[in-house]
Order: C-alpha cells, then structure tokens, then sequence
C-alpha cells in the first residue's frame, strides 16, 4: 500500500467528489428518518495541505492549488458547489488557520460528519495502519462513528443491511492494482444484494479507458439506475485526464445537481484550455 491520500488532497478530484458527496448526504436528508454512510477507503480524514507538497523522499507538487485553491475565492459558484466550499472554508477555520490560503481540508469522514444529523450514522474504514489510527484519532469523541482498521471491501457484508434500512456507500480506493476496478464492480453488487435501495458512489480516475469502460458497461448489468458523472481537467494528458464518479440509485434530483457541480468545476479547474464534463444515464431511471 503506498498510496498516501495527503498529497492529493483539496485537488480537482477530490473537489469533484467531495462538492457530489454533499449533495448525496444532503438528499439523503430529504427524509426525517436517519441514514447510514459508509466509506469503505476513508483516508485519514483531515489534511494539512501544507504537507502536501512534502514527499517521503523527494519533494512534490502540491496539487490543491489547482482545486480547492481556485474555488477558494470564486465569487460566481452555484449553491451546489457553493455549499461544499463553505464547509471546506468553516473546517479549515475550525482547524485553527488564520491565513488567507486554504490550510487544513476535510476529507470524505469529515465532510460526511459535518453534514450528519443526530440521527444519522457513519461507519469508516481504512486499512493504512497510520491513516486508520489519525481516523481514529479523529473521531474518537463522535459516539455515532465507527471507526474500523480494516480492508473496506468488508464494508458492505459488515455494514449492509443497516438498522436504519436506508444507506450511502462511498468506495473510493486508491487504483493501484488493475484489480481495483474489479473489486469495486464486485462491491457494487454485494452492496446491493444486501441493500437494494442503497445509494452506492464509486470514484474512479480517468487514466485507463478501459478501466472506466469497464466499470460503467459492469454498472449496466446491476439490477438499478445509474448515472456516471465526469471531469476531464486536461483532454490531452499522458497520465489522469480527469476523474468520474458513478452513482448506483441516484437520488431524486441528483442528476440535475450533479450537472450544475460539473459544469461549474468544469469552467473553473481546466489545466489547459478546455475542460469537459458530462453527465450521463448509465441505466436510466
Ligand atoms: C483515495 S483515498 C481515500 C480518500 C477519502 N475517501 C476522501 O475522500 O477523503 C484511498 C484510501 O484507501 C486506503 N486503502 C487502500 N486499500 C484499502 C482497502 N482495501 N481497504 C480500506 N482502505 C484502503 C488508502 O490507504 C487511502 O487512504
């Protein structure tokens, strides 16, 4: 395991799937009765983005210049991405940052446990032993979250279904072995065998075609809507072009959100000239 989530923090992937997970949390909300969210590849929860540019060995580029960096002071962003840079802004506050320049950034956990209400639940895994122990640390005060040192695959078999019968999945792992892709399908399934009005998110990088192909024409065999929601910061890279996320039972609404954060990201966080973004039905309602 040598993916370390902090020096990709607050990037335009992150904004992306962080700007899509408050709104899923939020429609979850729409209903007075409580949910469960699951993260099964859940990091470390808090960043400090002024390590982000230091590496084991060598020192790197730090990436959320070109994420949350460029939203941090927009003026123009619609109330879909809006309502996310203002969390990111009130944790990076709470974090004790006096600077101008964003400092500290919440990860999926946090920006899930900002959002909870009494009567919502989370369950996180992370199987990094340093990272499963700051998550830990993190919440250790937060009665209503449980935190599992442990390969987040399990996740769904463990947590699924919940007492609350209502759930939202995030899988989020880090694509280091090809077989990631198919873990993911593979947790898709299980999480909705075990829960079928689940709401399920899956991120995925757009670096290998085939693996995103893959994914979605998988996504086509579930027994459930679905809707793949695309970034593509730089059409012409050699390495990650951009990034997706496919979103199993989509909420009521979402795909119209989800279309607004697209295409704001889309207009804010391009590398070259252009940037696209698309939404599109999988399987449709
Ligand atoms: C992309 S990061 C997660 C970021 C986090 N979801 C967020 O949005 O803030 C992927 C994480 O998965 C962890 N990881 C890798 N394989 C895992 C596994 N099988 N089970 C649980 N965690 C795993 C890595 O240590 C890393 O922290």
């Amino acid at each position: 395991m040598n993916y370390r989530h902090a020096f990709h923090a607050g990037n335009h992937a992150d904004a992306l799937k962080h700007a899509l997970l408050v709104r899923l949390a939020r429609a979850m909300q729409r209903k007075e009765g409580g949910f469960l969210f699951v993260d099964t590849h859940a990091g470390r929860g808090r960043y400090d983005l002024e390590m982000a540019g230091v590496g084991d060995s060598r020192a790197r580029q730090p990436e959320w210049p070109s994420g949350i960096g460029r939203l941090w002071e927009a003026k123009a962003a619609p109330a879909e991405v809006a309502e996310y840079v203002a969390l990111v802004r009130a944790f990076d506050r709470r974090c004790g940052n006096l600077g101008a320049a964003p400092r500290f950034y919440p990860g999926s956990p946090r920006i899930a446990g900002a959002l909870a209400r009494p009567q919502d639940r989370l369950e996180l895994w992370e199987r990094h032993p340093a990272d499963a122990a700051a998550l830990a640390a993190e919440f250790r005060r937060e009665r209503r979250v449980s935190v599992h040192a442990a390969d987040g695959y399990g996740a769904l078999r463990a947590c699924l279904p919940p007492r609350e019968r209502r759930a939202l999945v995030l899988v989020d792992p880090p694509y280091e072995s090809p077989q990631e892709w198919s873990s993911v399908t593979a947790a898709l399934e299980e999480g909705l065998r075990r829960l079928p009005s689940a709401t399920l998110a899956a991120w995925y990088p757009l670096t290998d075609r085939a693996g995103a192909e893959g994914l979605l024409a998988s996504a086509r065999g579930l027994r459930a809507p679905s809707l793949a929601v695309e970034l593509v910061i730089d059409p012409a890279a050699q390495g990650m072009r951009g990034s997706g996320m496919l979103v199993v039972n989509p909420p009521w609404k979402f795909a119209g959100e989800a279309e607004s954060v697209a295409r704001y990201l889309a207009s804010e966080l391009p590398v070259a000239r252009e940037a696209i973004s698309s939404v599109r039905w999988i399987v449709s309602e």
